[in-house]
């Protein structure tokens, strides 16, 4: 079939030659995109006096024409119209007729998809902002009920010091809210128009650039068409911003998977988001959890992939940015759906309150309070520490932990010890003690969930 670019060719590629240089298949996702950007070209096009009202108008309702099928779903796309700018451009000469080739005057693709592309990402971008925020609130509904709920603090995954369970979820509040403020951002760099920088050297028609990305919404314009045209470096933010939130999701994906073992059993998850197993009746597996920590891997690997796609490319548009497309469609749908997931996930899990409080209680994440108890009676702390060190080994010699040792038997590590020290063993003292700033003790956390609220309603306003 003949291309619309196909003046100075004598022959046509084979079938699957078309196919494998088409990006029709994917970039069909901008086809609203594309008519937007059309449409503020065209509109341009008619008040600069470049083509006249009459053309401007006629091309103008033909491409709402082919909106409204869009939204539909009533368009057809075929390969061999190659990607989604010359399917739009041969629908819209079908319907009008030749005046539609008016429509590319001044403009080439190279800043065509560049618009489509900056148009679609800023949405993207301010959804996910909205659904990192969804999921930060299920973090401080769960945080509310569980202020006083002591759970064991690890380190190197070995029991450390006791914490709030709420302390241990606003750790996730405050990832998130570093992940919105990267992508918030970034918005500055995307919001920003290439319509107009034409195929890499501006045009020689009277266009005006800043009309064009008023129409748009676009708060800026690109200084130089050549960057315009040949700029990826805010897909490649985008997925770096992507791919640290999705690092912060699986670690969490990965606690939830570990808390919700039988050898943890800290929390229920609901039977919504978990799934069984085809042989084994018993089981209840985190399917979701497991995807996400799973999905991580292929959004690093899009990052890597675009990277190194840019690297090495002369200036100014080369075919292989078609490739910036894929990974990007794939990390917004995969994002999106995992912070989806985890807002439910986190909203409707049950915490067994009960079995963290055993889980405190069975371990020696009170050995700092007794080494401490001992300094705050004037013992320098690293001999503090060797003598409480002491006493866990004759408690792991006697199968017991430190609270289960007679005051004689604690004295005979130090004679400083008085009978005030079982009150210093409880778990919960040890949590209300560390009340220095940021730290878990009950009153703290309850100011830093002020805080996390008050940063939450900031940024919905
Ligand atoms: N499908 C192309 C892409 O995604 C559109 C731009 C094509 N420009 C060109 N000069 N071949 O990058």
């Amino acid at each position: 079939m003949k291309k619309l670019w196909g003046g100075r060719f004598s022959k046509t590629p084979a079938q699957w030659i078309e196919e494998f240089g088409a990006s029709i298949t994917f970039d069909q996702a901008l086809v609203l995109e594309d008519i937007e950007g059309s449409l503020a070209h065209v509109n341009m096009l008619g008040s600069c006096g470049i083509i006249s009202q009459e053309e401007s108008k006629t091309i103008s309702d033909g491409l709402k024409r082919l909106q409204e099928k869009a939204v539909n779903g009533k368009l057809v796309f075929s390969v061999s119209e190659e990607d989604i700018h010359l399917n739009l451009e041969k629908m819209l000469l079908d319907d009008i007729g030749p005046v539609a080739g008016k429509l590319h005057t001044g403009r080439s693709r190279n800043d065509q998809v560049a618009t489509d592309m900056h148009l679609y990402l800023k949405k993207c971008v301010i959804t996910m902002i909205e659904l990192l925020k969804e999921m930060q609130t299920s973090l401080i509904e769960q945080a509310e009920q569980h202020i006083e709920t002591a759970i064991p603090g690890y380190t190197h995954l070995q029991r450390a010091q006791p914490v709030s369970f709420a302390h241990h979820l606003l750790a996730y509040f405050w990832m998130l809210e570093r992940d919105k403020e990267r992508f918030q951002e970034s918005l500055k760099r995307i919001d920003l128009s290439p319509l107009g920088a034409s195929a890499l050297a501006g045009t020689t028609f009277p266009i005006d650039r800043a009309y064009t990305a008023k129409l748009l919404g676009f708060s800026q314009i690109y200084e130089n068409s050549m960057d315009a045209v040949s700029d990826r470096d805010y897909i490649v933010e985008f997925l770096s911003n992507a791919s640290l939130t999705m690092t912060h999701l699986s670690r969490l994906a990965e606690e939830i998977i570990l808390w919700s073992s039988q050898e943890f059993q800290f929390i229920e998850l609901d039977d919504t988001y978990a799934t069984g197993s085809s042989i084994m009746p018993q089981k209840k597996n985190p399917d979701m959890a497991e995807l996400i920590r799973g999905k991580t891997g292929r959004v690093y690997g899009h990052l890597m992939s675009l990277l190194t796609v840019l690297k090495g490319l002369p200036l100014s548009y080369n075919k292989d940015m078609q490739e910036d497309k894929e990974g990007m469609f794939d990390t917004v749908e995969t994002l999106s759906g995992s912070l989806k997931i985890f807002a439910g996930m986190i909203k409707t899990m049950t915490v067994r309150k009960d079995v963290m409080e055993q889980a405190v209680h069975r371990d020696f994440s009170n050995a700092t309070e007794l080494a401490d108890y001992l300094a705050n009676k004037g013992m320098p702390f690293r001999q503090a520490h060797e003598i409480v060190g002491k006493l866990v080994f004759t408690c792991i010699q006697k199968g017991c932990y430190l609270q289960d040792l007679t005051l004689e038997e604690l004295q005979d590590g130090a004679a400083q010890i008085e009978g005030d020290v079982f009150e210093i063993l409880s778990p919960h003292r040890a949590i209300k003690r560390r009340n220095s700033y940021g730290g878990t003790g009950f009153q703290q956390v309850e100011k830093q969930l002020e805080k996390a609220k008050q940063s939450l309603s900031k940024a919905m306003s």
